[in-house]
């Protein structure tokens, strides 16, 4: 079939109205919420691209089978469904329920390093950076170097750059590197893929050092249609196949099923070490829940069982990957700087070069974020100075897109919305902060304009 529109692959059977503003009522609510986004009331924002984790609609599969979801403590029969459907796509063999990723991340990290010891990973996320340090180990990113330089096209800049990766094993040695990460796709890099090439080449270096790979599967089936687009010998294999594939080059790994688990809350780890899971599940006692449940209510485990099995569908992720490419393409064509090529889940647009008029201590990131709010009501976030102080490399605002929720119309307005925004570009200020808490302080940091 050659039909050049790509349609929503859904009819829609339940309804969420969103909520006009004006613009004196958003110039309100956003100096109440210290010109920081995250402070600000969700039923304030018309279109909420803060986030695509847990924001995603559910089927009416996924709603049928939380119906069946069974409750019982111990033994579920939920979750032998959602253990199976994990281990069909994933293939480790000890499949453990957490409620959100980071849940996963705290514990693979407690169990797995100590004081001194370095992780590597093509990009840490917040919250895996976080919880790699609160062990008291080092969170190293290895980011191939075009990963870096927002305009490069260059098909696989999620990639870790293995070379790097070798260097830092030699160096440090084999028994300070508990394991190594492959972020996929590669979030605080833009959204971007890691190649099949890549993670066999990260593989080879780790099976050959005996250090444990392990995948931060949040995205996984955006990478697998990604590879299935870009990389050669991948074009006639499913989804499904790839994303198997490449597990196939890991141990094991930590996901949160808020983003291709499409569903709203939940997460888990895997492990194919049966010393290691033992212990993990030791740990998620104590903290998460008995194993077969982990945190989870059992028709949260339905739903992520079912989840798993529609975000493989392949017309599903063609919509997906067109409907964010869709959004990048045209606000590149009228001249927004962006990263390029556009990734699975979101767009980033590149702030330092939208207001080069701002410097880096004065928040481009949070400046075009506010702005946006403030000409369309949509909310965004910020990656940049507010996020990570000094050692930000790139201030970048994130638009990303909830699985499912809005459609091609929704998308033309923000659209719209950025080009506005960019006729004016010279006229915005910058910002300066007025509260900053010790520790992650982008999501309560106080700002004014300057
Ligand atoms: N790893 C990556 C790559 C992520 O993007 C996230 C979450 C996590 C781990 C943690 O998962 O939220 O379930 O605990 N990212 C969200 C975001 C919050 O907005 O990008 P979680």
């Amino acid at each position: 079939m050659a039909f050049r529109t790509i349609i929503e692959p859904f009819k829609i059977k339940s309804v969420e109205p969103i909520k006009w503003t004006t613009r004196e009522e958003r110039e309100r609510h956003l100096r109440a919420a210290y010109y920081n986004l995250f402070l600000l009331p969700a039923e304030h924002v018309l279109i909420d691209l803060l986030t695509d984790s847990g924001t995603g609609a559910m089927s009416s599969r996924q709603w049928a089978a939380m119906m069946e979801g069974d409750e019982s403590y111990a033994g579920s029969p939920s979750f032998e469904r959602f253990r199976r459907a994990v281990e069909g796509v994933f293939g480790y063999q000890h499949v453990i329920p957490t409620h959100q990723g980071r849940a996963a991340e705290r514990i693979l990290f407690s169990v797995m390093c100590k004081k001194g010891d370095v992780v590597p990973n093509n990009s840490h996320f917040d919250t895996t950076r976080a919880n790699v340090e609160s062990t008291g180990a080092q969170a190293v990113d290895l980011p191939a170097p075009e990963g870096l330089e927002p305009s490069n096209p260059c098909p696989f800049k999620g990639n870790m750059d293995a070379k790097a990766l070798e260097r830092l094993i030699e160096r440090v040695g084999r028994e300070q590197v508990p394991l190594v990460m492959l972020t996929i796709t590669n979030n605080s890099g833009g959204g971007q893929p890691v190649s099949m090439e890549n993670a066999r080449a990260v593989s080879a270096i780790c099976r050959k050092h005996h250090v444990p790979l392990y995948f931060d599967a949040c995205r996984f089936a955006e990478n697998a249609y990604l590879v299935k687009l870009r990389e050669k010998g991948y074009e006639a294999k499913t989804p499904k196949s790839i994303a198997q594939e490449m597990f196939a080059l890991g141990d094991g790994c930590t996901m949160s099923a808020k983003k291709d688990g499409l569903a709203n809350i939940g997460g888990f780890l895997c492990t194919n070490d049966d010393a290691l899971a033992q212990r993990e599940k030791n740990l998620l006692i104590l903290t998460e829940g008995y194993p077969t449940y982990g945190g989870l209510a059992g028709r949260d485990l339905e739903a992520i069982a079912v989840g798993l099995e529609e975000v493989l569908d392949e017309d599903y992720l063609r919509y997906r990957i067109v409907s964010t490419a869709y959004l990048g393409q045209h606000v590149s064509d009228a001249g927004v700087p962006i990263v390029q090529p556009p990734g699975g889940h979101a767009i980033y647009i590149d702030a330092r070069a939208f207001l080069p008029h701002i410097p880096t201590r004065e928040f481009p990131g949070v400046a075009l974020a506010a702005e946006l709010y403030l000409e369309g009501g949509i909310r965004s976030a910020e990656i940049g100075t507010l996020m990570f102080g000094e050692a930000a490399k790139m201030d970048l605002v994130r638009l990303a897109i909830p699985r499912r929720v809005y459609t091609q119309s929704h998308i033309d307005y923000v659209i719209e919305v950025i080009i506005e925004v960019w006729k004016r570009r010279q006229r915005i200020r910058g910002l300066k902060l007025t509260y900053e808490a010790p520790v992650l302080r982008h999501f309560t940091a106080r700002l004014a304009p300057l």
